[in-house]
């Protein structure tokens, strides 16, 4: 940890009231970033807001629904208003799908999930990369999922879709905005410990560490330390990747025998 490593850096944090988005608003905070939350859930966010600045960080909540285009454009100018510029974007807000095979996915649960995941991702580094090409100068972090690279749960259509999508555009976008000093990765999280995941039961938990190498769920503050070194100037010539976090979930044959 450097408490300086974000000194004079603006980050804003989609998704920034818990979970994942949480732990990166305080990682952020705690490396010197003033840091804008944006998220939906105000009481939730304005808790972490007084934990981090309880802890000696620079932390402001702005409600935003992050698939509103008119709440993005002006989430985004109002930080470039308010603090000059936007150096680091993390785009973490997100949500799972009720859980149905293809053939019983409702169309409304598909694009609820999608206009969550891909929009407010597209929305998000569209008004941020406006302010980070004015100052040439910006890290975009988005976040995917293992279940882009390998499915691991049964009826998640909409939500592999969506971090498919996430992964894709992590690529897509350095051809866009490289040329204007502005990097675009992304972390892919295994089952990682937050309210999203232990909303799911402990079964459910059990039989995901079944299969973790490490032995343990992930914890927001491994994805948030990945996702801090993807933001940072560490990885000026990162570019266009997406990190695994997964405990090496992903790189193993479950069927492997010693
Ligand atoms: N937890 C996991 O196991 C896991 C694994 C892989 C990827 N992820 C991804 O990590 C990200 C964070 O997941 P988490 O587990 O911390 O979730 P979480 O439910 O704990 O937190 C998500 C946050 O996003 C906010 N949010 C949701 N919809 C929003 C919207 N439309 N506008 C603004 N804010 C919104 C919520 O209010 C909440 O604060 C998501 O993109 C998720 O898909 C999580």
């Amino acid at each position: 940890m450097d408490k300086d490593r974000f000194k004079g850096r603006v980050a804003v944090v989609t998704g920034g009231a818990m979970g994942i988005g949480g732990a990166t608003a305080q990682r952020l905070a705690s490396e010197g970033a003033t840091v804008v939350i944006a998220d939906l859930n105000e009481t939730t966010a304005a808790a972490n807001v007084k934990a981090i600045t309880a802890a000696g960080g620079k932390a402001s909540f702005v409600s935003c629904n992050v698939t509103s285009e008119e709440a993005v454009r002006s989430l985004m100018e109002g930080v470039v208003a308010q603090h000059g510029r936007i150096d680091i974007l993390a785009n973490v807000a997100g949500v799972t799908n009720k859980k149905a095979s293809v053939d019983e996915m409702t169309l409304e649960e598909f694009r609820r999930v999608t206009t969550i995941n891909i929009e407010g991702t597209f929305l998000c580094s569209k008004y941020a990369a406006k302010a980070m090409k004015q100052q040439k100068y910006g890290h975009i972090v988005n976040v995917s999922s293992t279940t882009s690279v390998m499915p691991t749960t049964y009826g998640n259509t909409a939500y592999t879709a969506s971090k498919g999508a996430v992964s894709a555009m992590t690529r897509q976008w350095v051809l866009d905005l490289a040329e204007h000093g502005i990097t675009v990765n992304a972390v892919a999280p295994g089952p990682t410990l937050t309210p999203l995941v232990a909303g799911l039961g402990e079964q459910m938990q059990k039989d995901r560490i079944r299969i973790i190498p490490s032995g343990r769920l992930g914890l927001p503050e491994d994805i948030a330390a990945a996702i801090a070194f993807l933001a940072s100037d560490d990885a000026s010539y990162v570019n266009g990747q997406v990190l695994v976090v997964d405990g090496g979930m992903t790189v193993v044959n479950h069927a492997a025998k010693r």
